[in-house]
């Protein structure tokens, strides 16, 4: 049996997966993130509080059953703050850490703004918060896990070997860099202390409890086109981002996946760097950025937006095998007359048959758009009152919207957000687990 649903990104980033993982999660079990770290940021708002997690999975807010699996990289100074400011707000901690996830150390950081800095125009635009080098660790092999964190006597030695290469490595472009192994080793072994209590097997814990029927919610932290192998490379992050992460990440293998859910917003947003086909560069980009509170959640930089890309999407759906559809952020596009969706890409004079992967190539395509009426401002109560009246109070024009996106898409549209709050939702299908 198995009541296992996923919910990713289909765009750039920030479509609203806390919102609908913590959704979601009110009839869950477990939620588990299976990718990333603390360069997510996925906000909740419930019950009058807003949750803004880095590396936590969104059930938290729930005090629901918490897994941070294998497939992440964890700064245990971050996991530790965020576990302090659950505590703050009086919210039972139920967590699990994967032994077998790998350790941001304070060199990662550093390697990151110096990578940035090397890559020049190929440059990501990343948080700076060690996550590429952190990877790159893993996939050389000499990356340290949670079980090393743990384990003082055995991070010691692997923690030395790592730190004097890095040193040479990080002194060829800043001569005065000086990091101290004993600090460092210090340092973590106080956070292996804290955090042992929660470290585990969780490939195997969650294999059990998938297999005995409990509700899981995978949370995938960044979405498919900042994906490692099938997203805007070099340009996105250094995980698998999006439903193909999930067995990888958390050992449930593929055969055991029982529902994916895509989740878009009405328009796109990317924060960082590389051609976005879409992009708005006009007051109307003012405009949305600002109805749609488009900063960074973690690093607060504005977000670049532009129509939505349903070319790209449509890609996403058919790398992933999405099963339904969850559209956000309608009420923030309210005023904007018209709105447009781009349906395909132009490259020298042909309409291309799929989306072309490779940045070079996007970067010389046109995108093709369909026009649609917008639908007048409101304030949060009218929405919050849409929002409870269900599908049928939407503004007409609305309607036409999304019924065009599931046409194009040619999928099932579950659930519809029209606000950041958790009751600012309208279900078109209930059927989650
Ligand atoms: P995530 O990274 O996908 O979890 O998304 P973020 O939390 O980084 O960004 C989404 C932002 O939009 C957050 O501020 C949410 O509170 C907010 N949000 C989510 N859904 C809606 C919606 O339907 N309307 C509005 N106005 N805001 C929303
Ligand atoms: P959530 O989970 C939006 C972007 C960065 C940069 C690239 C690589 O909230 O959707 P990294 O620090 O991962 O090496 O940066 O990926 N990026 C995100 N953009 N939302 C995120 O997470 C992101 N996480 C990373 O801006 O372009
Ligand atoms: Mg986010």
């Amino acid at each position: 049996m198995n009541n296992n649903v996923a919910i990713f990104g289909l765009s750039w980033g920030d479509e609203g997966k806390g919102k609908f993982v913590d959704y979601f999660a009110q009839r869950a079990d477990i939620v588990v993130r299976y990718n990333g770290g603390n360069n997510a940021g996925h906000t909740i708002n419930a019950d009058g509080i807003k949750y803004k997690f880095k590396i936590m999975p969104s059930g938290a807010a729930l005090e629901k059953e918490c897994i941070i699996a294998n497939g992440c990289v964890v700064d245990p100074k971050v996991l530790l703050e965020e576990i302090d400011d659950l505590k703050k707000l009086n919210k039972k901690i139920n967590l699990k850490l994967s032994s077998t996830a790998h350790v941001i150390f304070p060199f990662h950081r550093t390697l990151d703004a110096l990578e940035e800095v090397m890559k020049g125009k190929y440059s990501a635009g990343t948080t700076k918060r060690g996550i590429g080098p952190t990877y790159s660790d893993k996939a050389s092999r000499w990356g340290l896990r949670i079980f090393d964190l743990i384990n003082p006597e055995i991070m010691r030695p692997k923690l030395d070997k790592l730190l004097s290469i890095k040193k040479k490595l990080i002194k060829v472009y800043d001569p005065d860099w000086n990091d101290n192994l004993e600090s460092i080793f210090e340092e973590y072994k106080s956070y292996g202390e804290l955090l042992k209590p929660y470290v585990i097997d969780t490939a195997y814990y969650l294999n059990k409890l998938n297999d005995s029927g409990k509700k899981i919610v995978f949370e995938a932290a960044q979405d498919n086109l900042l994906g490692l192998d099938h997203g805007f490379y070099p340009f996105g992050t250094s995980s698998n981002s999006n439903a193909l992460g999930i067995s990888a990440g958390t050992g449930i293998p593929p055969t055991k996946i029982n529902k994916i859910f895509g989740i878009i917003k009405a328009y796109t947003s990317r924060v960082g760097e590389g051609k976005f086909p879409t992009e708005l560069v006009d007051d109307t980009a003012e405009r949305i950025r600002e109805q749609g509170h488009e900063y960074g959640t973690v690093t607060g930089r504005p977000r670049r937006v532009g129509w939505l890309d349903l070319f790209n999407i449509k890609y996403g759906i058919m790398i992933n095998g999405v099963d339904k559809i969850i559209l956000t952020l309608l009420d923030a596009l309210e005023g904007i007359d018209p709105i447009k969706i781009c349906t395909g890409y132009e490259l020298n004079g042909r309409i291309l048959e799929s989306w072309p992967i490779q940045h070079e190539i996007i970067e010389k395509c046109i995108p093709i758009y369909k026009s649609f009426q917008g639908w007048k401002a409101r304030t949060r109560a009218e929405w919050l009152e849409i929002a409870q009246k269900g599908y049928d109070a939407l503004p007409e024009t609305m309607k036409t919207y999304i019924q065009s996106i599931k046409e194009e898409l040619g999928m099932d549209i579950a659930f519809l957000s029209i606000g950041p709050d958790r009751l600012e939702t309208i279900v078109l299908d209930n059927d989650i687990f």
